[in-house]
């Protein structure tokens, strides 16, 4: 079995604002494998982007403590990718996949030969001199995808990357985003509010619990890869795994609305 790539220790997160205390994350402890696929999901606000934050080492912990295995130390231990505002207005679509590599100082022609390959990859060579604001949703989207990857973290993290997408650019670039990953088997950390998009992507699925996010229960998703659309849709098993991931979330989401409808009156 491969090894812990991630180690999440009793993990919590409390943010002080405007004089009040949220408690966003509680005694999370989880292990991520080498080369796995995991997918986070939990109803809004429940810390989800928090969690990715404080693996990238943006945010520190209020307490426990989370350990990256770092095998390579010339490569980046992490990089992320956004829902959106992920691409640099003012630069092209080949700047910006470049730019990881230009701050990394990695030699002229390495920076040219991942930025032409990922460009390809991603569909995205005719646009090479394109501003983002020239590019639809979805390119730029295409775009964030390949810096990511052209910079060869050790881990990537997503946050949310496909959900401003329209249904059909969204399952476009999520086959993508298998097809790339598949050729390297990065370990990713997904975070998603989508179940289809859970079960489609992940090994494993991590449920978090509504505010304060604790860690709910861990599934395994038993479909075979590569995956597709059309095969995960009509496998049974994947039903299952839908229903009882929503039974969780719906109980989740309800709670929630209590607590805040309770706050409000
Ligand atoms: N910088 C911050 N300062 C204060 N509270 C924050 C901050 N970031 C997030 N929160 C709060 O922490 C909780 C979790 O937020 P977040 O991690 O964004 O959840 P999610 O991504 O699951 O929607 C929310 O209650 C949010 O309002
Ligand atoms: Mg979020």
């Amino acid at each position: 079995m491969a090894r812990n790539k991630i180690e999440i220790r009793h993990l919590s997160k409390v943010y002080l604002r405007n004089h009040r205390l949220t408690q966003a994350l509680q005694d999370i402890t989880l292990n991520i494998r080498e080369g796995e696929f995991c997918a986070i999901i939990g109803p809004s606000g429940c810390g989800k982007s928090t969690l990715l934050r404080l693996i990238a080492g943006l945010q520190q912990p209020s307490a426990g403590e989370i350990v990256l295995q770092q095998e390579d130390p010339n490569r980046p231990p992490t990089a992320m990718v956004f829902q959106e505002q992920g691409v640099l207005p003012w630069m092209t679509v080949e700047e910006n996949v470049a730019f990881g590599l230009r701050m990394r100082h990695l030699p002229k022609a390495e920076i040219v030969r991942r930025t032409d390959g990922y460009l390809q990859k991603t569909g995205l060579t005719a646009f090479r001199h394109a501003y983002p604001k020239e590019l639809s949703g979805g390119m730029k989207q295409r775009v964030s995808l390949a810096r990511a990857f052209a910079v060869d973290p050790e881990i990537l993290l997503m946050d949310e990357p496909f959900s401003a997408l329209d249904e059909q650019n969204k399952f476009l670039l999520q086959e993508e985003l298998l097809r790339i990953w598949s050729e390297k088997k990065r370990t990713v950390v997904y975070v998603t509010h989508s179940i289809d998009e859970a079960i489609l992507l992940g090994d494993r699925i991590v449920l978090l619990s509504a505010s304060p996010g604790r860690l709910a229960s861990i599934e395994t998703v038993p479909l075979p890869r590569p995956r597709h659309i059309e095969t995960i849709r009509t496998d049974p098993r994947s039903a299952d795994l839908f229903l009882s991931i929503w039974q969780h979330l719906r109980s989740q989401v309800q709670h929630a609305q209590g607590a805040s409808s309770a706050s409000n009156a």
